[in-house]
């Protein structure tokens, strides 16, 4: 029977980049809601101790590259209870316009994280995934997914690979009772977004909009008020919100 819902009680979760950021606030927020087991990834498990002091034991650290096939390979051996995955990990390595970059060393850094490392992670664990379903795959993208940001041109790039990937695989894990949701917000106050002086949502808020989406259906989450209001915009009229984006 397909089973288009989830508790967050009835989970096993693992989330990547699980230490700082938007990834912490999961893993909290999922330990706090009752999750099974929460599986906090990262490159350095040192840097989850912290975390981990706060938590009940059902939070259990896991080391995980999402650059590092090898390294995603023994996570999925570990982990393969897991029902929820949170495809979390994410960086911004160039920043400034296209053309004033020195090189593309960062861009490719950007793809192989954000896009590559997000298709690896889903490559490896989608069988664990229909195994164990009802499931479900949270993959956090960003509204630059959909509206390119001049300023962060590649980062939108790689975040615009990952969602046309994310609808894919969403068609695809369908009928093997894997529910795929997309993340969007604009910034968020995270150490990516600290030299933004925009409003930016809290982490809090990113979290409980992507775990309502397990528990009532929905697809594509826009969380906080820049997501909704670039959103409306868009779909308003895009050249002009193209226009007006220039030289951001
Ligand atoms: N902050 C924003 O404004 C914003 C807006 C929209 C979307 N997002 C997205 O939200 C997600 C989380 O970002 P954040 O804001 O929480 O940023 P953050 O505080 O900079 O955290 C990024 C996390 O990703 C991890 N990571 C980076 N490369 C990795 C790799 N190769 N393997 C495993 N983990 C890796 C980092 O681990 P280390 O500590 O080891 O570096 C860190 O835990 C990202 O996908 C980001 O693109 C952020």
């Amino acid at each position: 029977m397909i089973v288009t819902t989830m508790n967050i009680s009835d989970t096993v979760a693992l989330v990547t980049g699980a230490n700082r950021g938007i990834g912490r606030t999961f893993v909290e927020q999922l330990a706090a809601a009752g999750a099974k087991r929460v599986y906090a990834a990262a490159r350095d498990t040192a840097s989850l101790e912290p975390l981990l002091r706060d938590l009940p034991r059902t939070v259990v650290p896991l080391r995980l590259d999402v650059t590092d096939n090898a390294s995603i390979d023994a996570a999925a051996g570990i982990a393969s209870d897991v029902n929820l995955l949170v495809n979390n990990a994410g960086v911004v390595s160039a920043l400034g316009p296209v053309t004033a970059l020195a090189d593309l060393d960062g861009a490719r850094r950007e793809m192989e994280t954000n896009y590559f490392g997000l298709l690896e992670m889903t490559r490896a664990f989608a069988p664990i995934l229909a195994k164990n379903e009802p499931s479900a795959l949270i993959n956090v993208l960003s509204i630059t997914s959909i509206i390119s940001f001049p300023r962060i041109a590649t980062y939108s790039a790689s975040k615009s690979a990952a969602l046309a990937a994310t609808r894919a695989i969403r068609a695809e894990l369908k009928p093997k009772n894997v529910r795929v949701i997309a993340v969007m917000p604009g910034f968020v106050d995270t150490d990516m977004a600290r030299t933004v002086e925009q409003p930016k949502v809290a982490t809090a808020d990113v979290v409980r909009a992507a775990l309502r989406a397990i528990e009532d259906g929905t697809e594509d989450v826009y969380p906080g008020e820049q997501a909704q209001t670039l959103l409306g915009a868009f779909f308003n009229d895009h050249k002009a919100l193209e226009r007006e984006l220039a030289g951001t």
